[in-house]
């Protein structure tokens, strides 16, 4: 019989790492195999049952997949961050769309095999919304998930329709078919707001400029952030993203009243990063030299986004606000990290 797994794609991002090491700390779980087209850092390696080293367009290696094991799960987080996208938008394309539907037919078939649904959990994002201009933006209230919804980027392009391609495969799929049959696929997404974390650093990312300003203080590194002093977006420290992704994942199905949920914790400017940075790394040296380009794209994301319905449904709460984030968890946790103490 093939055992039953747990799936992670993209296992080696940040959202990756995070998220194998809460699977690790919990019991009763599943095995997890990684799937990761660098594979895994060594030293999360002992935390995962199997690593695979694979693309997620690999057909031949998702049938392999499909013999070999019973997925129960699939965290399906491999993408190309936004500003990566921007530079190679067909490519972006491929992996975030098409790698997408790679995995929800994967999800598809393992359902019939096993009689059951199979979960597919997907973070979206902030980038799926599009604020028209910074009048618009600074006047609007907290952001519903149907709001502006017009992305800049084709980042942001891709997990709107990524969204919208979990809807589909969970709702509609083969309407036109003699016996209308369902897909299977119990798809449940978060969009998250920009993350942080004091152990990793994401690779390509617009919001990236608050975890590198965190991470260049903590290593004496000055810094110049590509946003202006008064850029405001909402974002959550890593461990409440673990909290959202297997909150919502663990949700009785009949109590989630939509597929798509906002979470946030706090929205800061880049200037309050950089204030409360500098009261912990005293002498921290941080200057601000925008970029037009990746400003753009952080001005056309919201300052807040709403997240009552993942509170109502799923009971979502963040541990950490602000303060809570940067005082209880990142800077000691940084500290620890690059200073040993
Ligand atoms: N943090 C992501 C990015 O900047 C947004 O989801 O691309």
């Amino acid at each position: 019989m093939r055992p039953k797994v747990t799936l992670i794609t993209g296992a080696n991002g940040e959202v990756g790492h995070g998220l194998i090491r809460e699977l690790y700390a919990m019991k009763d779980q599943p095995p997890v195999v990684v799937l990761d087209i660098r594979g895994l850092d060594s030293h999360m390696e002992p935390l995962v049952d199997t690593t695979i080293v694979g693309d997620i367009l690999d057909e031949n290696l998702l049938d392999t997949l499909m013999s070999e094991y019973e997925i129960e799960a699939i965290f399906h987080l491999a993408a190309l961050l936004s500003t990566h996208s921007e530079f190679r938008p067909a490519a972006a394309h491929r992996v975030n769309v098409q790698g997408t539907i790679n995995l929800l037919q994967l999800a598809v078939e393992q359902s019939r095999w096993r009689g059951e649904p199979v979960k597919f959990i997907f973070p979206s994002s902030i980038a799926v919304y599009g604020m028209p201009d910074l009048a618009t933006k600074a006047a609007a209230a907290p952001l519903e998930e149907y709001a502006y919804t017009m992305p800049t980027t084709i980042y942001g392009c891709n997990k709107l329709y990524c969204e919208h391609l979990g809807r589909y495969y969970a709702n509609h799929y083969r309407q036109l078919a003699t016996t209308p049959e369902e897909s299977g696929v119990d798809f449940r997404c978060v969009r998250f707001p920009g993350l942080i974390s004091a152990l990793t650093m994401p690779t390509g990312g617009t919001s990236d400029y608050a975890p590198e300003m965190l991470h260049a203080a903590a290593k004496g590194e000055p810094y110049e952030s590509f946003v202006r002093p008064d850029t405001e977006i909402p974002f959550m420290a890593m461990p409440d993203a673990m909290k959202a992704l297997l909150s919502l994942a663990a949700a009785p199905r009949d109590q989630l009243s939509q597929l798509v949920y906002n979470v946030t914790s706090f929205s800061l400017s880049a200037e309050e990063i950089a204030t409360i940075v500098q009261e912990e790394f005293p002498g921290a040296q941080i200057g601000y030299a925008p970029t037009p380009g990746r400003q753009n794209i952080v001005d056309s994301w919201p300052r807040e986004i709403d997240d009552r319905a993942a509170r109502q449904d799923w009971e979502w709460a963040p541990d950490y606000d602000a303060e809570r984030a940067f005082r209880e968890y990142l800077i000691p946790t940084i500290r620890q990290h690059y200073q040993g103490g």
